[in-house]
C-alpha cells in the first residue's frame, strides 16, 4: 500500500537531479567563504528575492533566529502575530537566546496583522518600556491555513512600520508558494521587507536548508550570528547543490500542489463528521476539524493511517493536510476514498 503522507511538505525527498548535483558538487570550507557551491546558491537566492546578499542556514528556525538576532539587541521587543511560527513553534529562541521580549498581536484568520494593532503595539519613548526593534510577518501563513498575503496586504503593515524607523522581517518559509499562488514574481513580495527567510527543504524538496536575505551589511551580521548559534557548516556545498536545483527547477511545479490541495479541500467539503476550516485554499494546505463524538482525534488519525493516509494534528480536533511533490492527483482521490471509509464506518 502506498502511504500518502500529507503531514507536511517537509517530508519531500531530494529529486534525482538534486542527488546528481550533490554528488558532483564542487566543495570547499564555507566558514572560510571558500565553498563555490554555497557561494553560487547564496548569489542565486539573493537575486531571486531581490536583495543584495543571502546566507545559507541549516533550517528555517535558525534562519528566523539569526535574522532576529541581527536586527535586535538584548532587551529589545519584537512584534509578531500570535499565530506566528516563530512565536509558537521555534522553542522561544528569540527570548531564550536573544534576550528579547516578544509582543504578540492577534493574527486575522488569513494570517494578516491589522496595521493599526501593529502601530499601537510600537513602544513610545518611556523609561519603563523595552524599545520596539522589529516587526515580523509570515507569508504564506502556516497556522492560518497557508494563506498567501498580497503585496498590498504586506505593505499595509510594512510601510507604516518602516516610516517609524523599525525594520520588518518576513518569515517566508513558503514565499515561493505565495508568489506562485498570486502569480507574481517573488521579488514583489520581498521588496519592502528588510530581511526574509525562506526554506529550500519544504515544497522545493531540498533535503536540508533555508536562506536568509537582506542588505550586504545585514548579511555580514547574520553570518556572524549564524556562526554564534553553531550554524557555520564546512563543505556545505554538498547540500547547497540541492538548493540550487530547488530554486531553478522546483518553483513552477508548486502550482500542481496548489491545485491538488483544492481538489482535496473540495472533496472534504460536506463530508459528514468533518468541517473544512474556512481559510479558503490558496496554496498547499488544507485545514479541517473533526466534528463527531464517535471517535477521538487520535482514533481518527490512526484509522486514517490504517488506510494509508497520514495527516498532521494541530490540537482541539484540527488537522492539517499538505500537498507536495510526490503526491499526484490520483493520490488525492485515493486519500479522499480513505477519508470517506473512515467517516462512514466510524462517524
Ligand atoms: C512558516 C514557517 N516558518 C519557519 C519554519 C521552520 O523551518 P524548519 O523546520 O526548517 O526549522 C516552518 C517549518 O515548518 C514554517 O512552517
Amino acid at each position: 500500500m502506498k502511504i500518502i503522507d500529507l503531514r507536511s511538505d517537509t517530508v519531500t525527498l531530494p529529486t534525482p537531479a538534486m542527488r546528481k548535483a550533490m554528488y558532483e558538487a564542487e566543495l570547499g570550507d564555507d566558514v572560510m567563504g571558500e565553498d563555490p557551491t554555497v557561494n553560487r546558491l547564496e548569489a542565486l537566492a539573493a537575486e531571486k528575492v531581490g536583495k543584495e546578499a543571502a546566507l545559507y542556514v541549516p533550517s528555517g528556525t535558525m534562519g528566523n533566529l539569526v535574522c532576529i538576532l541581527s536586527h535586535c539587541q538584548r532587551g529589545d521587543e519584537v512584534i509578531l502575530g500570535d499565530q506566528a511560527h516563530t512565536f509558537i513553534f521555534e522553542v522561544g529562541a528569540a527570548s531564550v537566546l536573544g534576550g528579547l521580549q516578544v509582543h504578540t498581536v492577534p493574527n486575522e484568520p488569513n494570517g494578516m496583522l491589522v496595521p493599526q494593532n501593529v502601530i499601537d503595539a510600537i513602544r513610545g519613548e518611556n523609561v519603563h518600556f523595552p524599545p520596539t526593534a522589529l516587526v515580523c510577518l509570515e507569508n504564506t501563513h502556516n497556522k492560518c491555513g497557508g494563506w498567501a498575503l498580497t503585496l498590498e496586504q504586506m505593505d499595509s503593515v510594512c510601510l507604516p512600520v518602516k516610516e517609524r524607523g523599525i525594520p520588518v522581517h518576513l518569515d517566508g518559509a513558503r514565499i515561493f508558494n505565495a508568489a506562485v499562488a498570486l502569480e507574481v514574481d517573488v521579488k514583489e513580495l520581498t521588496r519592502n521587507v528588510d530581511s526574509v527567510m525562506f526554506c529550500l527543504s519544504k515544497g522545493l524538496c531540498a533535503p536540508v536548508g533555508s536562506m536568509v536575505a537582506g542588505s550586504e551589511e545585514f548579511i555580514r551580521r547574520a553570518r556572524k550570528n549564524r556562526k554564534m548559534v553553531g550554524g557555520g557548516m564546512r563543505q556545505a556545498g554538498v547540500l547547497a547543490a540541492a538548493g540550487i536545483v530547488a530554486l531553478t527547477e522546483m518553483v513552477d511545479r508548486l502550482v500542481d500542489d496548489h491545485s491538488n490541495a483544492r481538489v482535496l479541500a473540495d472533496g472534504l467539503e460536506g463530508m459528514e463528521g468533518l468541517r473544512r476550516e474556512q481559510h479558503g485554499v490558496r496554496t498547499n494546505m488544507v485545514f479541517f476539524t473533526l466534528v463527531t463524538d464517535r471517535m477521538t482525534p487520535p482514533e481518527f488519525r490512526s484509522a486514517l493511517e490504517e488506510e494509508g493516509v497520514k495527516v498532521g494534528y494541530y490540537g482541539k480536533g484540527v488537522f492539517r493536510a499538505v500537498t507536495h511533490h510526490g503526491i499526484e492527483q490520483e493520490d488525492i482521490h485515493l486519500a479522499l476514498g480513505a477519508f470517506r471509509r473512515v467517516m462512514q464506518e466510524r462517524a
